[in-house]
């Protein structure tokens, strides 16, 4: 039975003294990407726990923080249905009292580029909730998927700078039977466009066969990209780049070495939904 929680010292309370604690954070409208994050922590941990909340912080002005998805009851179906153990889904009221004066800024190198660069201000947010969902919820493992390659790096990095006590588990990109990057923004999409969308992956998946084939510059990798969309007028580019998936620094040429983790990632816009996604080329 999959129990409910929307206050923080009722939810310490029910995990007080228990060991092997999974945390999933979500901003809910469950899908099933969350459903593999959930199902590796109850193959995993003794406790599971997802939590829900769509974090205000991390939306600039503008942006869809009054258009998300919100649909708690379908998403507590959802976790019943996987085991869940717990649901921590707390108002801001509850997790920022009246104001949140304490911000974590993870370092501008890593959150300026890439998605940093539209979003200003999103890895703050970002940053900050997921430093107050480990603290209330203290797990001893927390899952983060790869699609958000740009948070899932800033998250490890602020584990390891901050000490936390918890192994951060990334777990891989799940898309639709056409190759789309399962997201709770893809149901902004129309039918239309959920035809095109497809084509996002198809263009990573072209410079990875010429990575493969022999074709190690980066600039050269993301004109493949480029070119695959050119003629998809209804798909309007942010950015493409190949970055180390850890540090998220610029990579001009990708060396054959097991030690280089070259991603190359993009953001889209398709209408007025942004979408991004990546792809590991070596
Ligand atoms: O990836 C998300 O859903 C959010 O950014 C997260 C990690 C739950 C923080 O609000």
């Amino acid at each position: 039975m999959t129990q409910l929680f929307t206050e923080i010292d009722r939810v310490r309370d029910f995990l007080h003294g228990q060991h092997g604690i999974g945390l999933i954070p979500t901003m809910g409208a469950l899908h099933q990407g969350h459903l593999s994050l959930i199902q590796r922590s109850r193959c995993q941990d003794r406790t599971v726990v997802v939590s829900i909340f769509i974090n205000p912080l991390q939306f600039s002005p503008g942006e869809d923080y009054h258009l998300y998805p919100r649909q708690l009851e379908r998403d507590l179906e959802f976790c019943q249905g996987l085991e869940v153990d717990a649901v921590f889904a707390p108002n801001a009221q509850e997790i920022f009292g009246l104001t949140q004066s304490t911000l974590v800024h993870p370092p501008a190198a890593m959150t300026e580029g890439l998605c940093g660069r539209s979003r200003s201000g999103h890895f703050v947010g970002v940053a900050t909730v997921v430093t107050k969902l480990l603290n209330i919820v203290q797990p001893n493992r927390a899952y983060f998927g790869q699609k958000d390659a740009q948070q899932l790096a800033i998250i490890q990095n602020l584990v390891k700078d901050l000490n936390f006590s918890v192994e951060v588990i990334s777990c891989p990109t799940a898309r639709d039977n056409q190759g789309l990057a399962l997201s709770s923004r893809n149901q902004y999409l129309t039918e239309a466009q959920k035809k095109i969308a497809p084509q996002i992956y198809a263009s990573l998946q072209a410079a990875q066969v010429a990575f493969k084939n022999g074709e190690k510059n980066s600039d050269r990798l993301c004109q493949i990209v480029i070119n695959h969309l050119a003629d998809l007028p209804e798909l309007a580019l942010d950015y493409v780049q190949v970055v180390d998936q850890h540090t998220l620094a610029s990579i001009e040429c990708i060396q054959d070495s097991a030690q280089d983790f070259a991603l190359l990632a993009i953001a889209v816009y398709l209408g007025k939904t942004r979408l991004i996604d990546n792809i590991l080329l070596n």
